[in-house]
């Protein structure tokens, strides 16, 4: 038996530190008889663009429906390319390939694990039309030569920040450097609902109007259509949403809190390497993820720290471009060499993170891990 469990998740506890706020909501909900684009959905959509501080916020079904209706809200579909990176959660590529354009990875930061503006630039041919960075385990990814190298090819930009709600870069905010930032809520995200969903965030009245029809198929009115889609947030998870979104920065500020913990404690280590993080940006630690320095150890380092009652996982430990069938008959392209994602995929493992942890499981996990450190150094 193992001296503690320290879980990955801790969707539970958080619920119970606000339970009256959570189910005063539901109940709104519940008695106010409209479940679907109904009042607490448009209170919710208000209150998501005031946190960004943008003009409009667009609740949808889930994370990756936010990155298609984007693209498709901004005309791109099938013989465009948009560039995104080969390490991201599988969605941000399947977004591009249900929009019908193609999807060209390139490397990511070896540090940062943030899309390579470098490798951008060299990826743009005369079809790239948008690049989706992704501001990857909660850290921003490098927006301001982002949007440089997107301005001087007249490129889109859309932050994927699914992992990302409330991080900031030193001198940006997320959303201010693109046409559009997408997120999702889907339970294990920092802001999650119990259960799916996603939105869009933006200024650009476009993307506003054009996602708001096709997320609601193609409805601006009762009875009246154009092609659309069905990807709504219900009232339901809005109002879940509305109360906890009024707790995530201190819910961040105690990621950072434990983040700083974990590097603190593990910093002697010699068989992995710790997250590196941009001193000037606010880093939300959605996931903290070590890399073993020898590819060969790490399952058995995920097993052994599962064998010790700690349910560590990866992210993600099969690149894009790697999985089996890969690219499933879609359009794809590979720019470059993805030296960089190979490796952390092949070495990369999560610890557990979020705000209800606790010192004690902390500080477990972290011995736990230097154990064997010493036994395999
Ligand atoms: C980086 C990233 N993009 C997109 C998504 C897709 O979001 P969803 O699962 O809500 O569709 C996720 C999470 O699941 C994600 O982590």
């Amino acid at each position: 038996m193992s001296e503690m469990k320290v879980g990955f998740y801790g969707h539970v506890r958080q619920y119970r530190s606000i339970q009256p706020e959570i189910d005063a909501n539901i109940k709104r909900v519940l008695e106010s008889g409209e479940y679907v684009q109904g009042p607490m959905n448009k209170q919710f959509e208000k209150e998501l663009a005031a946190f960004y501080g943008m003009k409009y916020a667009i609740g949808v079904g889930n994370g990756t429906d936010a990155i298609w209706l984007s693209l498709l809200a901004l005309g791109i579909g099938p013989g465009d390319e948009v560039i995104t990176h080969a390490n991201t959660f599988f969605a941000t590529a399947e977004a591009i390939w249900i929009a019908g354009a193609t999807a060209v990875l390139v490397d990511c930061e070896p540090k940062t694990k943030c899309i390579d503006p470098a490798k951008i630039e060299a990826a743009i041919t005369p079809k790239t039309k948008a690049v989706i960075p992704v501001h990857l385990y909660g850290q921003c990814a490098d927006m301001p030569a982002i949007k440089k190298i997107a301005g001087q090819h007249k490129l889109f930009v859309i932050e994927d920040n699914a992992q990302g709600i409330d991080a900031a870069g030193d001198t940006f905010k997320v959303g201010e450097l693109s046409e559009a930032t997408t997120t999702s809520f889907i339970s294990q995200k920092n802001l999650g609902t119990f259960g799916d969903s996603g939105a869009i965030v933006t200024n650009n009245e476009q993307i506003n109007q054009r996602a708001r029809l096709l997320r609601n198929h193609g409805s601006p009115a009762r009875n009246v259509h154009s092609f659309g889609y069905n990807s709504r947030l219900d009232d339901l998870h809005a109002g879940i949403l509305s109360a906890k979104l009024k707790h995530i920065h201190e819910w961040n500020d105690h990621r950072i809190q434990w983040a700083a913990r974990y590097t603190a404690g593990l910093k002697g280590a010699k068989t992995f390497t710790l997250p590196w993080h941009k001193p000037a940006y606010r880093h939300v630690w959605h996931l903290y993820v070590i890399e073993v320095k020898d590819a060969k150890k790490r399952d058995a380092f995920v097993d052994w720290l599962v064998q010790n009652g700690i349910d560590a996982k990866t992210h993600y430990s099969i690149a894009i471009h790697q999985q089996a069938g890969y690219p499933w008959g879609k359009s794809a392209r590979i720019a470059g060499s993805l030296a960089n994602a190979e490796r952390i995929s092949a070495t990369c493992i999560s610890l557990p993170m979020y705000g209800e942890l606790t010192a004690g499981e902390v500080d477990y996990v972290t011995q736990k891990c230097l154990e064997w450190d010493k036994a395999n150094a």
